[in-house]
């Protein structure tokens, strides 16, 4: 069966039309979306009506998942790897740890050593307006820097640090915050990386660098700006207007994303995520 695609945009995605991921799906079939995952860097599947197990369960088509050891609080209790990322609030009426999560330019799991192949975010409650997220492609990105560019970010290793940049919550939130960095040390991952299955190179930076190792802050800051505002020109960017049942998988190889809060922060924003592994890369680092 040839899979049915449609664009999402010049950059990056594709939608794979007439797929239901709750069904069973041959090998042959998978094998097809795993290829247009590599081809395409996002895939969008609509009206997907399924249950959470059903979303572990495709989502380990891809690979090993992490069960969200680097973020304990963010996970659900019932299914590890399923991570939230909503504003609901919880039931002590006290705002959600996860109300903030994302909304820094990142590719999941970048502040580990093993940092994440793809994510498959499942849509489940979403605002009226808004509530939107970016991708952006780190392949095309590294390929529109010049020569000079190219040579100078060859060799760089940037320091990823976990955490988000607002808190929602005065007392958990310090605490969540003060626990992932205790969990996760800094990270220091290459600014190039080679791309395991495809060979291309791509940027591998983010709002969660720091600085480069070996350089301090204020030496950094200007590239790391220069590398993100690049990287998230509007060519480069994929901006996806949720649907509830939508599930988006995105490779973390070659992307990078952010939540947007361009919403009524009193409707609901509710997704769920898996992750799943990808091989080692980077090293622990003085933040
Ligand atoms: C994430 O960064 O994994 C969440 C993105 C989103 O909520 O749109």
């Amino acid at each position: 069966m040839a899979l049915k695609l449609r664009k999402l945009s010049y950059t990056l995605g594709a939608e794979v039309c007439d797929i239901d991921v709750g069904a069973p799906m041959s090998e042959s079939v998978f094998g097809e979306i795993y290829r247009a995952f590599l081809d395409h860097g996002i895939l969008l599947l609509r009206g997907q009506r399924i249950t959470r197990e059903q979303h572990v369960e495709f989502s380990r088509r891809f690979g090993e998942l992490d069960r969200h050891d680097a973020l304990p609080r963010d996970r659900r209790k019932d299914y590890p790897e399923l991570l939230m990322v909503t504003n609901e609030p919880k039931p002590s009426g006290e705002p959600s740890d996860t109300k903030y999560t994302g909304r820094q330019w990142h590719s999941d799991m970048s502040f580990t050593t093993v940092p994440s192949l793809g994510s498959l975010l499942r849509c489940i409650a979403v605002p009226e307006v808004g509530g939107d997220t970016q991708f952006a492609n780190m392949y095309a990105a590294y390929d529109a820097l010049s020569d000079g560019m190219k040579h100078l970010v060859a060799g760089l290793h940037g320091i990823h640090l976990s955490g988000t940049r607002r808190l929602a919550n005065a007392t958990t939130g310090v605490e969540r915050a003060e626990e992932q960095v205790r969990i996760n040390p800094p990270v220091a991952q290459p600014v190039v990386r080679v791309h395991p299955e495809t060979g291309r190179k791509a940027l591998y930076i983010g709002e969660k660098v720091r600085r480069f190792d070996g350089m301090t802050e204020d030496e950094s800051r200007p590239l790391i700006d220069f590398l993100v505002g690049h990287a998230t020109r509007a060519e480069f960017v994929y901006r996806h207007q949720w649907r509830k049942d939508d599930i988006l998988v995105w490779d973390n190889r070659c992307t990078m994303h952010q939540a947007l809060g361009d919403f009524d922060e009193t409707e609901l924003r509710h997704m769920e995520r898996t992750t799943v592994l990808g091989t080692p890369s980077g090293y622990v680092a003085q933040a």
